[in-house]
């Protein structure tokens, strides 16, 4: 058996969650265009996704759209929207390759038809692989999320099927768009921001928070695996007192 390396070594998060952010700092540094970042991004999706799918993680979730990235402008919306669409098409190789089921995240009425389709394509191809839960979140909103869950909830209470004082911590998790994904233990923003920026507000109560100053199109594995080594030194207390 060979020896593992290093990295592998260090404790790895079972869930985590990426906010990929900068591409637009990136690009201005460059004097390019802000799409020439998002564009240089897919490299650090396509790496990050192999990487953790390697070291064996159970689920990565990416937040690529937000339900407030509806409001910039229409041409970035459209060649994001456009980005996306070559994505699902051209990283499908990766994602069977290295055994990977897609998930989404999100409000997914309000995408377009085709960008639907080329979704929904990717997650029925991918849909018997065995190994790492990839979810994109698109078109995500944390507090969306909650409160299509309350309102599915209050539909099962208003039918009769299920009792107010029945409603449990697990009841809310059951509703909400990816109910099988376990919590993230980690999440990672990249560019410096110190912000949630409305991702995953319920799922994230007792993840380990990472922020590094590196702009999404520059990560690669050795930021991903500074994060872990960050993480494996992490105290995880749950609001207990170690022995
Ligand atoms: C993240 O990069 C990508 C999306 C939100 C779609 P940004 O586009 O937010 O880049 P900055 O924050 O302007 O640098
Ligand atoms: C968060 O980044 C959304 C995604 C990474 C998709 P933003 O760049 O949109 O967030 P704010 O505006 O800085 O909070
Ligand atoms: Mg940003």
């Amino acid at each position: 058996m060979s020896a593992k390396s290093a990295e592998e070594q260090t404790r790895i998060p079972r869930s985590l969650a990426i906010i990929m952010d900068g591409n637009g700092r990136w690009a201005r540094k460059r004097g390019l265009g802000r799409i020439k970042g998002h564009e240089h991004g897919i490299t650090a999706v396509r790496e990050s996704v192999e990487e953790c799918a390697r070291l064996g993680l159970e689920a990565l979730t990416l937040y690529a759209f937000s339900e407030e990235n509806w409001s910039r402008p229409k041409q970035e919306i459209s060649l994001l929207m456009k980005l996306l669409e070559r994505f699902l098409v051209e990283e499908r190789p990766t994602l069977q390759k290295n055994n990977v089921r897609l998930v989404h995240a999100g409000r997914i009425e309000r995408l377009a038809p085709k960008v639907r389709a080329l979704l929904d394509e990717s997650i029925a191809e991918t849909a018997t692989n065995t190994g790492m839960v990839l979810c994109l979140a698109i078109s995500y909103g944390s507090r969306a999320e909650l409160v299509d869950a309350m309102r599915a909830i209050a539909r099962r209470v208003a039918s009769g099927e299920l009792q107010a004082d029945d409603i449990e911590e697990k009841t809310i998790s059951a509703h909400l768009y990816q109910p099988d994904l376990p919590d993230p233990d980690l999440l990672i923003r990249t560019a410096d921001e110190m912000r949630l920026s409305n991702f995953l507000l319920w799922q994230i109560s007792y993840t380990e928070l990472y922020v590094t100053s590196v702009c999404w199109p520059d990560f690669r594995k050795e930021h991903l695996q500074e994060a872990f080594a960050a993480y494996a030194a992490r105290v995880r207390k749950f609001g207990a007192v170690l022995p």
